[in-house]
């Protein structure tokens, strides 16, 4: 099966970097799940990339300023939406109750949602896992993708062992009675990705870090496709 690949630009690239990354990534025909910043969404939405957004809020409208409605990115064109990255949950002190609400009303307006799932350095990967699971996902039917990332690995160059990856998304799927994709996330680059490909219950890859850089995804795309 063809593996997954979300980029997630966080908060990175200005408008003039834009024009020859997206003329570059449309040659490098990786068929990606591009997360820009969110200002820069409709540019890839009208060169026809599957496109999603960092993070949305759980109203249709009105006096919330600065957020942006499932509603409103559904017609624009947006077809996914990430909820619950480590970043929105330590920045921006994301509870699971609102991850929950973020994630039933992007259902509801059929977005496609990718869920961040992750321990950090010190935790119990079970016990974070399940809370994060069981209060994001509480009353919702629809399947969700679930990208696990453990905080650690974000943005440090460490990667857990593959036996590692494959016991936490192993328990991620026994936690869900549908047949999950489960993302890893975490540190992903041309390099670690050769060792971490191997894990075959993974279903693709959440890249944040190499995401901006053509170079880093051309080589990806060796390895994945
Ligand atoms: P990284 O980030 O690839 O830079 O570690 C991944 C993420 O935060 O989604």
């Amino acid at each position: 099966m063809e593996k997954i690949v979300a980029l997630n630009h966080k908060m990175n690239m200005d408008y003039d970097e834009l024009q020859d990354y997206i003329d570059d990534l449309k040659k490098i025909n990786l068929n990606p799940i591009v997360f820009p910043t969110a200002i820069h969404a409709p540019y890839f939405v009208e060169d026809h990339f599957r496109t999603g957004l960092q993070n949305i809020y759980f109203q249709d409208n009105g006096a919330f300023t600065g957020e942006t409605s499932p509603k409103q990115a559904k017609k624009l064109g947006i077809e996914y939406v990430l909820v619950g990255h480590s970043e929105r949950r330590e920045l921006f002190s994301e509870s699971n109750e609102e991850i929950n609400k973020k994630i039933k009303l992007a259902l509801e307006n059929d977005l496609k949602v990718i869920l961040c799932v992750g321990e950090k350095n010190n935790e119990d990967y079970q016990t974070v896992i399940k809370r994060q699971i069981k209060e994001g996902l509480q009353n919702i039917t629809k399947p969700v993708i679930i990208a696990y990332e453990p905080v650690w690995a974000i943005g440090s160059g460490v990667i857990p062992s593959n036996e590692h990856i494959k016991t936490v998304i192993t328990y991620i799927q026994s936690l869900l009675n549908y047949d999950v994709k489960v993302l890893y996330g975490g540190s992903v680059n041309s390099i670690t990705i050769q060792k971490i490909n191997e894990v075959n219950v993974v279903s693709g890859y959440l890249i944040g870090g190499s995401s901006t850089s053509i170079q880093e995804l051309k080589k990806i795309k060796e390895v994945v496709s």
